[in-house]
């Protein structure tokens, strides 16, 4: 479980993309090539994310990565699911990722989670590829089994080789209508202005050769400083998920950025309005490359260091919120990592008005997204917090001033049964999407056609 090395950690790579664009194939391609490679060993599975050290990312790259051009420990893939809000992944006051893969389907183009990835990316200056995914549904395609991108273009008929270009030509448009000037990685010079796309296949492995020597350079052209923190010290984590686990109530799916947590840490976490300490009672990983989703079997380790995906069990942790600061206290007492807390918790809060709708979000950072675009549209609002639509809403709503305030938006949350009926009998309207803009363009529709 431990992953840095040397002083210097792995980097943090985010995988984000819409729906069904293949973020899981790739990652499983990526660990199934390992397995094939006898390399399953060395590859850990952490709560949320795999490691793929160095040794492994050369054997899977090929001629492409020489592991004596790199001191980087290797990758840390961070997976997220289409629907949730990526926003999440944030550290102290920035990205938690150091790098990203943003995937695109290239038959499907791009869709509304791919443009709400690309926001997020944009606005915390995350350098990012583009791995233009699928390519072996071009029509015609001849594959090449796992092989790097120029020997399947290479491989393929001019009528192919013209789909594939129209396809990829329409990409570099859509990132152009959205501000990012790309072009085919291997001719971007210059990675901080521009993206570089990778032609890929996570079903058939080719290009995944040629994107993890991407990577790869990325992170030791860009990433090195920030590479370079003490793994020894106390802890410093983003919680990704809530979730309750048997035998150990709630638990808390954190990824490590910085430091070392330990079964006997004391440790301080966001909660909605508060913030909760409490110790350490177990760390949990996955069993070696197995799936959290899917297998339930966890393994207790005293120990985990940056960079790192870990289960916390802890007492009193059911308000703990998504996207809140996890702070180990060792070094510094707990008034002055709680301070630390509160004040990051505080840079995340949402101000809100006098008069004006309810929101509520799944994590602290896709509440902050969506209070930036009402903001942004001037659309007030009165409360917003993290969690499903519950009748205390509903209350806050019917109190509003106009018919245009009794609303509340919820974003990927679901609405508890009790805050359904009152929302019904106090005639509240309860909106709710998964992508942003849409929820705030039903709300906008919405009050166009009262004030009509
Ligand atoms: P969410 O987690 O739901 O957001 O989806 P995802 O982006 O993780 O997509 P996932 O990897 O689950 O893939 C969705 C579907 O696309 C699956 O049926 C995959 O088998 C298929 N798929 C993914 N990558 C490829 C590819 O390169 N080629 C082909 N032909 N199918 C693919
Ligand atoms: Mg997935």
């Amino acid at each position: 479980t431990r992953s840095g090395s040397g002083g210097l950690r792995t980097p943090i790579v985010a995988v984000l993309g819409h729906v069904d664009h293949g973020k899981t194939s790739l990652l499983d391609k990526i660990r199934g090539s390992a397995v094939t490679q006898g390399e399953s060993g060395a590859i850990t599975q952490h709560i949320g994310a795999t490691a793929v050290p160095l040794d492994v990312i050369s054997d899977i790259a090929g001629g492409l990565v020489d592991p004596d051009d790199f001191d980087l420990p290797g990758l840390l893939f961070i997976d997220t699911p289409g629907h949730h809000s990526f926003s999440t992944l944030r550290s102290r006051g920035g990205a938690l990722a150091d790098i990203a893969i943003l995937v695109v389907d290239v038959n499907d183009g791009f869709q509304p989670q791919t443009i709400e990835a690309l926001d997020i990316l944009k606005r915390t200056q995350t350098p990012f590829v583009v791995a233009a995914n699928k390519i072996d549904t071009v029509p015609g395609w001849n594959t090449q089994e796992d092989g790097p991108i120029q020997a399947s273009l290479d491989a393929q008929s001019d009528r192919t080789r013209e789909r594939l270009d129209e396809r990829i030509y329409s990409l570099i448009g859509e990132l152009s209508d959205n501000d990012i000037s790309s072009d085919m990685y291997w001719q971007v010079r210059d990675f901080q202005h521009n993206a570089g796309l990778v032609p890929l296949s996570a079903l058939t492995g080719e290009g995944i050769p040629d994107l993890l020597t991407v990577l790869m350079g990325l992170s030791q052209r860009y990433m090195k400083e920030e590479m370079e923190i003490d793994t020894t010290g106390p802890g410093s984590g983003t919680v990704l998920e809530v979730t309750e686990e048997r035998g150990f109530g709630t638990t808390l799916d954190v990824v490590l950025y910085d430091g070392t947590i330990r079964t006997d840490d004391t440790i301080v976490v966001g909660a909605t309005n508060r913030t909760i300490e409490t110790d350490v009672r177990a760390l949990l990983q996955p069993r070696a490359l197995s799936e959290i989703r899917t297998e339930k079997q966890f393994e207790r380790t005293d120990e985990v260091s940056a960079a790192a995906g870990v289960k916390i069990a802890a007492p009193d942790l059911d308000d703990a919120i998504a996207g809140a600061p996890v702070r180990v206290v060792r070094d510094q007492t707990l008034d002055a990592v709680t301070d630390d807390v509160e004040a990051e918790l505080a840079e995340i809060a949402v101000e809100t008005d006098e008069n004006g709708i309810v929101v509520k979000a799944d994590t602290l950072g896709s509440l902050e997204a969506i209070a930036n675009t009402l903001q942004e549209t001037d659309i007030p609002i009165v409360r917003a917090e993290v969690g499903d639509v519950a009748a205390r809403d509903v209350a806050v709503a019917t109190t509003a001033d106009e018919q245009r305030n009794r609303v509340i938006l919820g974003f990927n949350v679901d609405v508890l049964a009790d805050a359904d009926d009152r929302a019904d009998h106090e005639d509240i309207r309860v909106f709710q999407d998964d992508v942003i803009y849409q929820l705030v363009e039903e709300y906008e529709e919405y009050v166009a056609e009262i004030e009509r």
